[in-house]
């Protein structure tokens, strides 16, 4: 039996996360939930939105299923998100998004996006002055080879042959330029078999755009991996259907990749595949592969059999959604 701390969190989080784990309990007898507090929740209970207590049930489980949390616009806001990002040594961002539901107008997409997760430009380290701020970005040899490293691991066990390295070392040449070495480096040592190639962000997002089908793996540093995969989400149908998952060598937790989605909350439209694929890619990471294609297949059946969710302008919301892909379970 596999435990999995579930963190609701804030705005559609509890809703989506209620869908998945309906979802997960239909196809797998090896997983049992606790549930812990994040974001409004814990602040309402304890004044923080992340307590060493709900640190340490994250880490005394297998793995943990997250919602979202609606962040603050406070100066001193510490986000739970990246601290348990950064307690939880969780330094590489999964985000596969792949096209359920063919539209006319766009090219179907099907990319895994590895993020670096642990550094770059989300290390909270913006120093004030009288004239303005500085954020520091830091680029370090070790993030920079345990992603490439990370991404080359994950393209042979998908089965994917190509990596191509997203940066801006035109302008960024110190710092992306070291990220950009070590991705030629070890795909030279370490990348055999898999096809190397590099692109530079802003025309990465436009070609995202226009020709996804051109990219199999992106592996990219933490503020262009962010938006990229909002990007390449859009294109898949929008955010309610891009998983992702943050890795680390002892931790793990999987999420959604959009946010606590506010001017949607309440009104039982939120799509629950993202966070449901987050659950399939959890119960994979766990090693149950047979009920993570369980998962998968009755999603991907939802949408071939001509269903649409309402934010492909469809009339299922989320608990119509859940139903379905709960019964094709049971079937
Ligand atoms: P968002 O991802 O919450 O929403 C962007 C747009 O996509 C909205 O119009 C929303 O309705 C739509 N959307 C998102 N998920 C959807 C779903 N499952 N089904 C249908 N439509 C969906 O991003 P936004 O609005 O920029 O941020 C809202 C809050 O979430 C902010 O406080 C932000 O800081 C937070 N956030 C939290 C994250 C996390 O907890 N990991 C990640 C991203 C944002
Ligand atoms: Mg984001």
């Amino acid at each position: 039996m596999k435990t999995v701390c579930v963190l609701p969190g804030d705005g559609i989080g509890p809703e989506v996360i209620g869908s998945a784990e309906k979802i997960l309990v239909a196809s797998s007898n090896s997983i049992e939930f606790v549930r812990g507090d994040i974001g409004e929740s814990s602040f309402k209970k304890y004044g923080t939105y992340l307590t060493k207590d709900t640190l340490g049930l994250m880490k005394s489980c297998d793995s943990c299923l997250f919602g979202a949390v609606t962040s603050k616009e406070a100066p001193d806001y510490d986000s739970p998100v990246l601290r348990f990002r950064k307690e939880l040594d969780l330094y590489a961002n999964l985000r596969p998004v792949r096209t359920l539901v063919r539209m006319p107008s766009r090219e179907p997409i099907d990319v895994v996006i590895i993020r670096e997760n642990s550094e770059g430009m989300y290390t909270q380290n913006e120093v004030y002055d009288d004239k303005g701020v500085t954020t520091m970005r830091r680029v370090s040899k070790l993030a920079c080879e345990r992603i490439v490293s990370f991404a080359i691991g994950q393209a042979r066990k998908s089965m994917r042959r190509k990596i191509t390295c997203v940066h801006k070392a035109n302008v960024l040449r110190a710092s992306d330029g070291l990220f950009l070495t070590i991705f030629r480096d070890m795909m030279r040592s370490d990348g055999k078999g898999l096809t190397a190639s590099e692109q530079l962000v802003d025309s990465a997002a436009m070609r995202l755009l226009t020709e996804p089908s051109s990219f199999d793996v992106i592996v990219t540093l933490n503020l262009y991996g962010d938006i990229l995969s909002d990007v390449a989400a859009g294109v898949a149908g929008g955010l309610g259907f891009a998983p992702s998952g943050n890795i680390g060598p002892k931790f793990s937790v999987f999420e959604p990749a959009h946010g606590s989605a506010p001017d949607i909350m309440g009104k039982g439209v939120a799509n629950p595949t993202a966070a449901t694929l987050a659950g399939a890619m959890m119960l994979r990471h766990l090693g149950l592969q047979k009920d993570a294609e369980t998962v998968e297949h009755a999603v991907g059946d939802f949408y071939a059999s001509g269903h649409l969710t309402v934010d492909l302008g469809g009339r299922h919301g989320s608990e119509s959604f859940t139903d379905h892909v709960v019964k094709s379970i049971r079937r």
